[in-house]
């Protein structure tokens, strides 16, 4: 049996929190280097696997949180939202797990930065952000270990959007989960890109959520998931400790690649690659074969995100003109 998220955060802040003031926070994306695919306890979003990702420095969520009258108000990019949409209910369902019995509406506004051209999931930047805004808004102390692990409650990639540059999430074995935070890595990593290839518009129909449980349930090919990634993650650690990028680059991609086998292996099956996918996927191969160091990872959905370095910045340019300035993201420069 899984304790509750509301038993968790009652466990760690015995007290009800004080009316608050005014909060701001941002928070990063990240992309997944070494996949988080697999949940040993679905409540409290706790891995079967330990992952690790690069943030995407300025491009995420900025969330502010005001003492609201009346009624709770939930805003997303300028704009505001019914209470029952999918968006507003997880946020305000979030709030609860911190606002508990205390009687203050809030007015909570998001805006994401992220390229919407460039198909970014926003749950994890979203999540980190509103972590962080909670812990200011409610004076509640946190240290950066537990916001992380609180942030994973929201959303498991959330954990990692707490912090810049490389991140590992540890997967932990507590029942509680307070052991599974994300903690940053001391390496940068000057001159690494990440390109955000939005290869098409379609409409994902099983979310990663959905995807990762079916996976678990269904994939007997889902077995040799967490052997592998486990593996992954050493040989990444040890490839930026040794800034490595072919070693870094083809263990990625591999990683990526095996993960979706995972999914197409789920019954029934799952394909989050579209024609235009697999033909960019192909240009990847095409450019690398003629020697340009460049890797891709796709997470679940249909568009690719480029690994290459930035002395090879304009031969990727030239393959893939429709990369725009803001869709190459160098987090450490
Ligand atoms: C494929 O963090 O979105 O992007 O914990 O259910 O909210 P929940 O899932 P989420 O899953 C991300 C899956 C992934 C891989 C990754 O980012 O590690």
């Amino acid at each position: 049996m899984s304790l509750s998220k509301a038993t968790v955060v009652a466990q760690v802040l015995p007290n009800s929190p004080q009316p608050g003031k005014q909060a701001d926070a941002f928070a990063p994306s990240n992309i997944a280097l070494c996949k988080y695919w697999g949940k040993r306890d679905r409540e409290l979003n706790l891995p079967v696997n330990a992952s690790l990702s690069i943030s995407l420095g300025s491009l995420g969520s900025q969330t502010r949180i005001t003492p609201a009258d009346g009624h709770d108000q939930v805003w997303l990019n300028g704009q505001r939202l019914e209470l029952d949409t999918n968006f507003s209910r997880k946020v305000l369902e979030f709030i609860g797990l911190f606002r508990r019995d205390l009687q203050q509406s809030v007015m909570v506004e998001t805006v994401n930065n992220i390229p919407t051209a460039a198909g970014l999931a926003s749950s994890a930047s979203g999540f980190a952000a509103l972590m962080l805004a909670l812990n200011e808004f409610y004076q509640l102390q946190l240290n950066p270990e537990q916001l992380s692990a609180f942030a994973r409650m929201g959303s498991g990639s959330a954990s990692r959007s707490m912090f810049d540059g490389f991140v590992e999430w540890h997967k932990g074995q507590q029942p509680d989960g307070m052991d599974s935070f994300a903690e940053p890595l001391p390496q940068s990593w000057p001159g690494f890109c990440i390109g955000l290839l939005k290869v098409c518009t379609a409409e994902k129909t099983v979310d990663s959520r959905a995807g990762m449980q079916r996976t678990l349930e269904t994939a007997p090919l889902y077995q040799s998931w967490p052997q592998q990634a486990e593996q992954d993650l050493k040989t990444l650690k040890q490839a930026i400790y040794q800034r490595n990028f072919t070693r870094l680059g083809e263990t990625a991609e591999q990683n990526a690649l095996s993960m979706h086998a995972t999914m197409i292996a789920a019954w029934p099956p799952l394909l989050y690659w579209q024609p235009e996918s697999v033909a960019a996927m192909q240009r990847v191969w095409q450019l690398r074969a003629a020697g340009t160091e460049i890797y891709l990872t796709m997470d679940a959905g249909p568009n690719l995100k480029l690994l290459f370095q930035s002395s090879d910045i304009e031969l990727v340019r030239q393959a893939f003109p429709e990369l725009q300035a803001p869709d190459i993201v160098t987090p450490f420069d």
